[in-house]
């Protein structure tokens, strides 16, 4: 299949490589400005050349499929753009990566006949030159054209990911998941660091966040939490909130997780359901008073 890509991007290129990895031919990729790094290091790993939008209509015209890996809030407008432009016609499949929007959010090629799809990796790309290494052992959610899906389907599998056909109407909360699991682990990282008083607060803690992403692995929900909550350990979690009296942000990220770790503790059966409602009012009430 032929292919144009709009974006070329960190997903851009992944997607981009491991495409091409299928047999795939990419004919040329558009940027908005050329010379970026991010152009550079697209052409770099591809082989494929980066032009402005006024040179992409031979490539837009000629490809089956257009990749459209910009920015989420890009999406919907490029997608216009396109259409305007008179480049797309009907049997062409257009594609976008955002996990929070719906294959619906390319309204507007599809109101001229073109098949549309989300596909996204539940995966975080910051090398992208590691082209379709990044999506093995991986899930894609997707939704769209069920031709489209069924095809992005056998993609996948080759990689060596699992496909999973996702409800437009769930792809919100899904994407908050995802946020949640990459993102907020970040930034509770980074409260923690501070928290912690340590001169390099975060190299001292990456084992224990380690230990935890493995426990989870090895064990799973419930069984891999450990510590004062699951012990129900009350005058420890007092000390905590003492000591975090003074730092509202790690205060209130620490009433809101440990409000979380009560019901975690208690389906794992170590809380019981007084234990775990006392608990859930002491964080409520911190929260409430913030
Ligand atoms: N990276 C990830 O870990 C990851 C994971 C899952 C899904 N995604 C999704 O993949 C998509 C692309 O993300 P990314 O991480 O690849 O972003 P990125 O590395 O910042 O690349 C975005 C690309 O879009 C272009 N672009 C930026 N703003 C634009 C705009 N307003 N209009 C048109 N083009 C614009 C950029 O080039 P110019 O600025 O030169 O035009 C660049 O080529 C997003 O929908 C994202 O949610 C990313």
């Amino acid at each position: 299949m032929n292919f144009a890509v709009l974006g070329p991007g960190k997903m851009g290129t992944a997607l981009t490589l491991a495409l091409m990895e299928l047999g795939h031919t990419a004919i040329a990729a558009c940027a908005r400005t050329g010379g970026t790094p991010a152009s550079q290091r697209f052409m770099e790993a591809t082989g494929v050349p980066v032009v402005p939008l006024e040179a992409f209509s031979d490539a837009v015209r000629r490809a089956e499929m257009i990749l459209l890996t910009v920015p989420d809030k890009a999406v919907t407008p490029m997608a216009q753009t396109l259409a305007d432009t008179g480049w797309i016609r009907g049997g062409q499949l257009v594609v976008h990566t955002a996990g929070s929007l719906s294959a619906n959010a390319l309204g507007p090629v599809m109101s001229l006949g073109a098949a549309a799809l989300c596909m996204h990796p539940l995966q975080t790309i910051a090398r992208p030159e590691l082209g379709a290494a990044l999506f093995r052992g991986i899930h894609f959610t997707l939704d769209g054209h069920p031709n489209a899906v069924a095809m992005a389907s056998d993609w996948i599998h080759a990689w060596g990911g699992t496909p999973l056909p996702m409800d437009p109407e769930q792809r919100p909360a899904y994407h908050a998941a995802a946020v949640l699991a990459s993102n907020a682990l970040v930034a509770l990282a980074a409260v923690a660091a501070e928290v912690s008083g340590l001169p390099d607060g975060l190299r001292a803690l990456l084992p224990l966040l380690r230990g935890a992403v493995d426990n989870l692995s090895a064990l799973g929900l419930p069984d891999a939490l450990t510590g004062p909550i699951e012990r129900g350990d009350t005058a420890t979690i007092e000390a905590h909130l003492r000591a975090l009296q003074n730092n509202p942000t790690a205060l209130s990220v620490y009433a809101a997780l440990g409000k979380a770790t009560a019901d975690v503790a208690f389906s794992k059966g170590s809380l019981t359901p007084t234990a775990r409602e006392t608990l859930r009012h002491r964080f409520e009430n911190i929260l409430g008073g913030m």
